[in-house]
């Protein structure tokens, strides 16, 4: 049912979602595990308005984000206003509007809720939750291993074995290096080949492969960098594959030294947005059922001369709600209880009120497994006792107590387990 009686719809906006309390809890879960992983690697938190101005992202972002998918309006003074469409340009504003008060390198977070006009689709939404991480400050190879290894942290933080995701690396500097030398395109038809090979998993091979050699001018045909490939050495000879090259693989060891096993080099890794400079890595679900990429991010060296300073080494990864969650379920590893309420206090009649607040006092201060006190609901609607059970269940309550006659005279009372009295 989406209409009610004056014919205001129930239902959400496209692509948006309502919290019930249920889905609230999962969020809440997410968010949980966000922090405390990001917090532990000594990042901290930062915020800023959902509202930019427009031009923020008209200079370097991404062509199909601007003109496809912006939520854009003009206000009342005549201001093109943007619902940010991302974090990082927010970031590097705000970087750079304090930089010289700034201690570098900077570790800085934020759950920022973030609007893009797409097709609501599984795992695509108009709005979602993106965990932004963030280094600054940080040139070396240090940063994109360390924001790599915080990434694969969150993931084993969540319950999520090795096998149950796959990061995937490659490198801008190394794919300009190929596009340039290997290749020997010019700026413009690099930067073309890019958008195409970003959109590659969206259309049939025959049709990539056709768009590809129009960009390039002469059949296209994948460099294979992996160290058997025979094409390897010959590659090589290049020193701008080779430096970039080198030091992708130098990420690589460097995280599988630190135990983060489930790493691969995949050319096919461009990531939408232009900013990118270095590193770009790209984490996917192994699971066939939910095989598509879960978040990433990456190396961006120059946004910050975008505000008019000297550029600053920046390198860090975007992980959204709605992919987690559905890798989450996918995986068996949502959260079982899904309210904050422990126990509901079933008060038989009037009568047994004021014994009933009592043991809810009593509960709230020294209850719980620890003794500091747990979360209590007291039911004051009198209804039969079954009915108020009922409720406790709808409203995912594990635990009751019942307060009648009986526990009023001998002053005691039980915590009953609701799943095993069904
Ligand atoms: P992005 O790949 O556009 O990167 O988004 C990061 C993540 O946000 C995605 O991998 C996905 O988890 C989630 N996401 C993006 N769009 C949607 C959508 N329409 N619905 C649901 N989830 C979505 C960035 O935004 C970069 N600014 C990340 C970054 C931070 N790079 C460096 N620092």
């Amino acid at each position: 049912m989406s209409k009610n009686n004056s014919n205001v719809s129930t239902e959400p906006y496209k692509g948006v979602r309502d919290f019930y309390p249920e889905d609230m809890a999962i969020q809440n879960h997410i968010f949980s595990v966000w922090k405390k992983t990001v917090e532990k690697f000594g990042f901290t938190e930062y915020n800023a308005s959902i509202l930019e101005p427009a031009e923020l992202y008209k200079a370097k972002t991404s062509e199909e984000i601007v003109n496809e998918q912006t939520y854009t309006f003009t206000d009342r003074g005549d201001r093109e206003v943007t619902l940010r469409p991302e974090m990082t340009p927010t970031v590097a504003r705000m970087v750079a509007g304090k930089r010289r008060e700034l201690g570098f390198p900077l570790r800085w977070y934020s759950i920022p809720n973030v609007f893009r006009y797409e097709r609501p689709q599984r795992g695509r939404l108009r709005e979602h939750w993106q965990l932004n991480v963030d280094m600054f400050g940080l040139g070396t190879t240090e940063a994109d291993v360390e924001l790599i290894a915080v990434a694969y942290e969150i993931m084993k933080n969540f319950g999520a074995k090795n096998s149950d995701f796959i990061i995937k690396v490659s490198s801008r500097k190394l794919m300009n290096a190929v596009f340039g030398t290997w290749y020997e395109l010019d700026e413009a038809q690099s930067k073309a080949l890019q958008r195409h090979m970003d959109k590659k998993a969206k259309m049939p091979e025959e049709v990539f492969y056709m768009e590809a050699e129009k960009i390039v001018g002469k059949p296209f045909e994948f460099l294979n960098l992996s160290h058997t490939s025979s094409q390897y050495e010959e590659a090589m000879a290049f020193p701008a594959i080779r430096q970039a090259k080198e030091e992708l693989d130098l990420v690589i060891s460097s995280l599988q030294a630190r135990g983060v096993t489930n790493v691969e080099y995949d050319e096919n890794i461009i990531r939408g947005f232009d900013y990118y400079t270095g590193t770009v890595f790209e984490v996917f679900d192994t699971d066939p059922a939910n095989n598509r990429s879960l978040f990433g991010g990456g190396r961006y060296d120059n946004l910050m001369s975008l505000f008019g300073g000297e550029s600053l080494p920046a390198f860090g990864f975007g992980m959204g709600d709605v992919t987690i969650r559905d890798f989450l379920d996918t995986h068996g590893l949502l959260p079982a209880q899904t309210s904050t309420t422990q126990i509901m206090i079933c008060i038989m009649d009037v009568e047994c009120k004021a014994y009933a607040e009592e043991v809810a006092n009593e509960l709230r201060t020294t209850g719980g497994a620890d003794g500091k006190g747990t979360n209590v609901a007291l039911n004051y609607s009198y209804k039969n006792i079954s009915d108020q059970t009922k409720a406790a269940r709808k409203l995912s309550i594990p635990q009751v107590v019942i307060i009648g006659e009986d526990e009023v005279k001998s002053k005691t009372y039980t915590i009953k387990d609701l799943a095993k009295t069904e």
